[in-house]
C-alpha cells in the first residue's frame, strides 16, 4: 500500500510517525487539521488500538474529531481536558524563528486557541513548507460574515502603510458559496508576497472591528518535525536549539492506511 504513496505523502507520514514521540500515556493532545495532522491522528489511533495509548484528543476542527473517534481516539471539549500537554499540528508555511502561516484548511481559529492552551506545540510538516519570509502562502484571516466586504476594504487599506509586497485580499470560496467555517465565519486570503514584520502584522489584523482572528502564529510553535520523501527526518526544537536527525522506517501497515479516501 505504502508504493501507492507519493513523496509528498511519505514526507508528511514520517514527519507525523515522529511527532508521536511526543505523546505519552495519559497525555491531552490537541489534535491538528490537515492532511499531515491527519497521518499524525491514524498513527496515533494505531497506537491506541494496538499498544494501547491512554490518550484523551481535543481536535481542532470537526473532521478532525471524526478521523480521530473513526480511528479509537477519545476526543474530549478543550473545556473538558481544561490545559493539554501537546498540540501535533501541521502548518502552510514556518520560518527560521518556527512562526507559522496556518490556516490553509480554513481551522486556524480552533488550532490556535487549542496551541495557546497547550505546554508545547509541535508542528508537522515537508520542506516545502520552510521559507525565509513569511508571506508567500496568502494569509488566512477569519472575519465575522457582517459586513465582510467593508472589513476587507479596511484590510486593505491598512495593508498600505504594512511593510508587505502584495495588498489583494479575497473572499474564500467553497464552488459558488463562501467557505464557512467551523464557527460559522468566513475567510478573507491576503495575497501579501512576503510579510516584513510578522509580529507587527498579527497584532494590528486583531485589532480590526470583524476580524476575528488571524493565521499567523507568533512564538507559539516549540518544535518543527520535517518529513523528507525518503524517510528522513528533521527535528528543530526551538528552545533547547537543537536540530536532530534519524531516518524512519517505512512500514506498511493496512490499518494505517484503510481509511486513505481523501
Ligand atoms: C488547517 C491548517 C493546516 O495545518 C495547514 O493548512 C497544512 O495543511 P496540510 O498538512 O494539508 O498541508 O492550518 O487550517
Amino acid at each position: 500500500m505504502s508504493g501507492e504513496l507519493s513523496p509528498i505523502d511519505k514526507a508528511k507520514f514520517v514527519a507525523a510517525k515522529r511527532s508521536t514521540d511526543f505523546v505519552e500515556d495519559g497525555m491531552r493532545v490537541g489534535l491538528g487539521t490537515g492532511s499531515t495532522a491527519a497521518w499524525m491522528v491514524r498513527c496515533l489511533g494505531e497506537l491506541v488500538r494496538e499498544d494501547g495509548l491512554k490518550i484523551r484528543g481535543v481536535p481542532t476542527s470537526t473532521r478532525t474529531a471524526e478521523l480521530a473517534r473513526e480511528v479509537g481516539i477519545e476526543v474530549v471539549s478543550l473545556d473538558e481536558a481544561k490545559w493539554l500537554d501537546v498540540t501535533i499540528d501541521g502548518a502552510d508555511e514556518f520560518d527560521g524563528n518556527l512562526n507559522l502561516i496556518k490556516g490553509g484548511g480554513g481551522a486556524l481559529l480552533q488550532e490556535k486557541i487549542v496551541a495557546t492552551a497547550s505546554d508545547q506545540m509541535v508542528v508537522i510538516a515537508d520542506i516545502g513548507k520552510e521559507v525565509e519570509n513569511l508571506g508567500a502562502f496568502p494569509l488566512p484571516v477569519e472575519v465575522i460574515p457582517f459586513g465582510w466586504q467593508t472589513t476587507k476594504s479596511l484590510i486593505e487599506e491598512l495593508l498600505v502603510s504594512m511593510d508587505v509586497l502584495g495588498r489583494d485580499a479575497t473572499l474564500r470560496m467553497n464552488g459558488d458559496h463562501p467557505f464557512v467555517t467551523d464557527e460559522g465565519n468566513y475567510i478573507l486570503d491576503l495575497h501579501l508576497g512576503r510579510i516584513g514584520n510578522p509580529h507587527q502584522m498579527a497584532m494590528v489584523l486583531n485589532q480590526m472591528p470583524g476580524v476575528v482572528e488571524n493565521g499567523l502564529f507568533i512564538d507559539i510553535c516549540d518544535v518543527v518535525i520535517l518529513g523528507y520523501g525518503d524517510g528522513k527526518v528533521e527535528t528543530r526544537d526551538i528552545n533547547q536549539g537543537t536540530v536532530e536527525e534519524e531516518r524512519l522506517d517505512f512500514v506498511e501497515s493496512d490499518n494505517l492506511f484503510t481509511d486513505l479516501q481523501e
